[in-house]
């Protein structure tokens, strides 16, 4: 939908251009042709992002069937359910760990929440970085906002090609509200409806822990075998509940380092 929004401003732009051009009007001319290529490039760009072509976001569905047979049942695997004291302690005693957000976090506004957890675990000696996917969220730059608006520093974040040579190395990804941009599913599924999109390698990590409220699907409608996984622990719940339980626990302990 916002690459429909975004196209269509676009041609809002186009049209007020060649009005420019009929009624010999400079200005019009100038900042149709601003809107219409800002337009085309932003569109571009999150269709980019997507893996997918402008065409088939125009015309094309996302999730249909897929979504209808996640809704159904759920996965059939069992899941490892974490708390928050084992958490926060594995994290207090991580080197690296890196904070995967999307959705979920604007959803329950626990970016404050998350920026305190991060001070917490610096303080406690550990590297903490931010990787944000160009799509997680619902808009460009949704994540980049928000995590500003928590004033967590620029030079925390790490775009998704930058990020993923580190997944190794990472002793624990928290994964916060993302489903998406973290399933494998797009690296090895032809049938999956994002196969192709580039993702961030959160099942790369020594270990996976992700915050939702449930093991419902995100956007795309389909599941995501990273909660199934062996390395991953659930969280269960509103992230920004989690997240003020995880800094509580990190606040009543004692440094592990
Ligand atoms: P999603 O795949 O949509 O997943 C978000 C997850 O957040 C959901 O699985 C949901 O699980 C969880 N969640 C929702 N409310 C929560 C809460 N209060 N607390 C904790 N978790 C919560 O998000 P993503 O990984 O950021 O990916 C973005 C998707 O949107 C992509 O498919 C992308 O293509 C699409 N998209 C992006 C844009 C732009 S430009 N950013 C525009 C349109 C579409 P529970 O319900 O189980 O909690």
């Amino acid at each position: 939908m916002p690459v429909v929004v975004s196209m269509l401003n676009s041609y809002s732009g186009w049209a007020a251009a060649a009005l420019g051009f009929t009624l010999e009007n400079n200005a019009l001319i100038i900042t149709g042709s601003l809107v219409g290529s800002s337009g085309a490039i932003l569109s571009y760009i999150m269709c980019k992002a997507m893996n997918r072509s402008f065409i088939s976001v125009i015309l094309g569905g996302f999730g249909g069937e897929t979504a209808a047979a996640a809704a159904g049942g759920g996965p059939a695997k069992p899941v490892k359910i974490g708390s928050a004291d084992d958490c926060a302690f594995i994290m207090k005693n991580a080197s690296k760990v890196i904070i995967v957000p999307g959705y979920g976090m604007a959803v329950a506004q626990a970016q404050h929440a998350l920026k305190e957890m991060g001070e917490k675990l610096k303080a406690e000696g550990v590297e903490v970085t931010y990787a944000i996917h160009p799509v997680a969220g619902r808009m460009p730059g949704h994540m980049n906002v928000l995590l500003a608006e928590a004033e967590i520093p620029y030079s925390d974040l790490v775009d998704m090609g930058e990020i993923n040579g580190e997944m190794p190395q990472c002793d624990v990804c928290l994964v916060l509200g993302a489903n998406d941009v973290v399933n494998p599913a797009a690296r090895f599924d032809k049938a999956s409806p994002i196969f192709g999109m580039p993702i961030i390698d959160a099942d790369k990590a020594r270990m996976c822990l992700a915050i939702k409220r449930s093991m419902n699907p995100g956007f795309a409608g389909i599941e995501n075998e990273l909660y199934t996984a062996d390395r991953t622990y659930m969280l269960f719940g509103d992230a920004k509940a989690v997240l003020t339980d995880l800094v509580k626990q990190l606040s009543g302990s004692s440094s592990g380092h």
